[in-house]
């Protein structure tokens, strides 16, 4: 009962409440339209970032889409800055028109976009510049049909991005609110779109780096690859001699020869096996998650560092997890990951002056964090003080590293959403492990 009472008490206050004059409540309900459209725009535009990794011009299009219609324009154009002049990246509109590839700095959009404010012409027939054939300006209204234009310079830390218009076929000015609609949104997608050029010019070096120590490594494998090749095509030749031995016979060995001929096939395909795998490492791509099973991936490395090992000798011993789950990521990275570090322990060993020289490679589930990577040696490992520079870029301690393979690993590990760590192992050794969660 007390709480019933209490309820009519809060509906009389609230019925208390001074109303607002309709003109104010009119004025606030078009603040929080505009309001809203504007978040919608931006949420949009960065909707578009997310979903496109490599591809800029989901993001162009985007930009140009929310423009117009946040302003109910025709025509919405995107241009981008660059030292020949501002270069069309996107365009949007309703009519057959194709804007100029590139206008030059000081065309008549390149001088607005100098000026680095919105410049808003209501009748584009009625400019001085269209009466004395700008060439721009006469395609634009006599060709294109556009009679009013808003342009809006893209500006970020003083430096000019693009220029966004929006047009419309008849002369209707934009109102002040939608100027100042597209300006803020043009403002915002500036920021958003040089942090993203920028973030992708980053992750740009950060591949062309780990291509080059891919090559590098593939590089310092030479002499083992070369083994794994020849062998093959050593056991090819072999049958090859021994087909032909049998077809020479009297009476030829038809079945045996055809048996010899079954097994070059095979290890032919063994050769070109390899040299896709070489391939596969050493070729540009751009990255790409996969599904992919962890384990097949790191037995394919073991098997190209075989006469390395050999050559170094060390055991290796594998105790990979049955029935692991799949993971998302790029196996030419995650592979690359391994190899180097799978190399970083072999170089580590083959400085041992008596011991075992064991290599342990292990995979596990952790419900926590994912599928485990743990590739131990037992090496001489790593001071205290050494661990905590390891994954720094150029950190080597040997007389021709270059110091960079740990840290490419840690950001392939980083960008997968794992992470990367290294650990001593007692009396000696050391031991380094990756998580990558599983989708
Ligand atoms: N398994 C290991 N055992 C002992 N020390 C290691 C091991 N792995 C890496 N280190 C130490 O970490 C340093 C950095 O390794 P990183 O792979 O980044 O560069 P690098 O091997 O010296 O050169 P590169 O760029 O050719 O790989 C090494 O120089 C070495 O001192
Ligand atoms: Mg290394």
């Amino acid at each position: 009962m007390p709480q019933m009472k209490q309820r009519r008490q809060n509906q009389k206050n609230l019925r208390k409440r001074p109303r607002l004059p309709a003109s104010v409540r009119s004025r606030l309900q078009d603040e929080l339209t505009e309001v809203t459209r504007h978040r919608a725009a931006i949420s949009d535009l960065l909707r578009a970032i997310a979903s496109s990794p490599h591809d800029l011009q989901p993001v162009f299009d985007a930009i140009v889409d929310n423009a117009n219609s946040l302003c109910e324009a025709e025509l919405g154009v995107l241009r981008l800055s660059e030292q020949a002049g501002l270069r069309l990246v996107a365009v949007k509109s309703s009519l057959p028109f194709s804007p100029p590839e590139l206008l030059e700095h000081r065309s008549f959009v390149g001088q607005f976009a100098a000026s680095r404010s919105p410049v808003h012409i209501p009748d584009l027939a009625a400019h001085e510049l269209y009466r004395r054939g700008d060439p721009y300006l006469l395609t634009s209204v006599d060709v294109g049909s556009f009679r009013t234009a808003l342009y809006v310079p893209m500006v970020k830390d003083e430096e000019l991005i693009g220029v966004l218009s929006v047009g419309r076929t008849c002369v209707q000015p934009f109102t002040d609110q939608q100027i100042e609609l597209v300006t803020d949104f043009a403002a915002e997608a500036a920021i958003a779109l040089q942090m993203t050029r920028r973030e992708r010019e980053y992750r740009q070096v950060q591949n062309e780096l780990a291509h080059a120590n891919r090559v590098a490594t593939m590089g310092e494998l030479t002499a083992s690859i070369a083994h794994e090749l020849k062998q093959p095509l050593t056991a090819a030749a072999t049958n090859g001699s021994a087909s032909l031995g049998w077809l020479m016979r009297n009476p030829p060995g038809i079945d045996e020869a055809k048996r010899s001929v079954e097994q070059v096939i095979q290890d032919v395909m063994r050769a070109s096996d390899v040299i896709d795998r070489i391939h596969s490492l050493v070729k540009k791509h751009a990255p790409r998650k996969e599904k992919l099973d962890i384990n097949g991936a790191i037995l394919e490395l073991v098997g190209l560092i075989q006469s390395e090992m050999l050559k170094n000798s060390i055991t290796t011993r594998m105790e990979l997890a049955e029935s692991l789950p799949h993971i998302q990521g790029d196996r030419v990275q995650l592979q690359q990951v391994i190899l180097n570090l799978m190399i970083n322990a072999i170089q580590a060993m083959s400085d041992l002056a008596g011991g075992e020289r064991e290599l342990h490679v292990t995979t596990e589930l952790i419900t926590s964090e994912g599928v485990r990577v743990g590739v131990r040696d037992s090496g001489p490992g790593f001071s205290a003080e050494s661990l905590q520079r390891l994954f720094t870029p150029f950190y080597t301690t040997k007389p021709n590293g270059m110091g960079m393979g740990l840290s490419i690993c840690q950001s392939i590990i980083e960008d997968h959403g794992g992470r990367l760590w290294a650990s001593r192992i007692e009396p000696q050794g050391a031991l380094f492990q990756f998580t990558i969660p599983v989708t």
